[in-house]
């Protein structure tokens, strides 16, 4: 059975078609084109494994990991898969986006633990809390489908978990300031649409921990 996969490459779309194998994947797909019928294509990858992040793409207009996403369901609808890079970056080729201000933003945001000098205790619940805001794997797929992220003073769902995490967590010296700057990189224009839970590969439920920062 052979698949046929529209890509985004620029303002065209282009198509491939190849043959399915048990258990491929997206990822599977893209090595395939990569290696038997046009070098160029580019899009990143690493762990294969659903770890680093750095394989998201829009599969039909949702955010998913390409590694992660299995292409026997898409066969079965006869349609071509339509695969795109991820929105609200700019695209650098095919697809790749440039997420140079996601990592600036880290930075201007401090996201990272300011120890206090003494050792803290965190009970067994809190630190489960802490753990899951912590499985974010940074593949920006809430970020590219979350409708506010357009506004540029809005945080988006990514860091509005990562202030979430830091303001629970007992150890970091500025856990208080934490909910300020959520305040003022726009929390309260969330539109609660749930659109970054859906997507999120690792259930860190981002509108989730949204809804339960404002409400501290
Ligand atoms: S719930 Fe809020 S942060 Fe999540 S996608 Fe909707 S508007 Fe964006
Ligand atoms: S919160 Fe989820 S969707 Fe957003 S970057 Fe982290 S892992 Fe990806
Ligand atoms: S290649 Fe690492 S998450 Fe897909």
């Amino acid at each position: 059975m052979n698949i046929l996969l529209k890509i985004r490459r620029g303002d065209r779309l282009e198509s491939f078609e190849i043959p399915y194998k048990d258990g491929m994947t997206l990822l599977d797909a893209l090595h395939y084109i990569k290696e038997y019928i046009d070098p160029s294509l580019s899009y990143r990858h690493f762990c294969r494994a659903g770890i680093c992040g750095t394989c998201a793409v829009n599969i039909n207009g949702f955010p998913k990991l390409a590694c992660k996403e299995q292409l026997l369901p898409y066969t079965l609808e006869e349609e071509p898969i339509l695969i795109e890079p991820l929105n609200n970056a700019p695209i650098l080729k095919d697809l790749v986006v440039d997420l140079s201000n996601m990592v600036r933003s880290f930075k201007d945001y401090e996201i990272w633990v300011y120890p206090k000098e003494q050792p803290t205790k965190i009970d067994p619940e809190l630190s489960h809390h802490i753990e899951n805001a912590s499985d974010c794997i940074l593949c920006y797929a809430c970020q590219s489908f979350c409708p506010e992220v357009k506004d540029k003073f809005y945080a988006g769902p990514l860091f509005f978990a990562k202030f979430y995490k830091l303001y629970i967590d007992p150890r970091d010296q500025k856990h208080g300031f934490r909910l300020l700057e959520a305040l003022n990189s726009k929390i309260m224009h969330c539109l609660s649409c749930n659109k970054c839970n859906n997507v999120c590969p690792k259930e860190v439920h981002p509108a989730t921990l949204i809804r339960e920062l404002i409400s501290f």
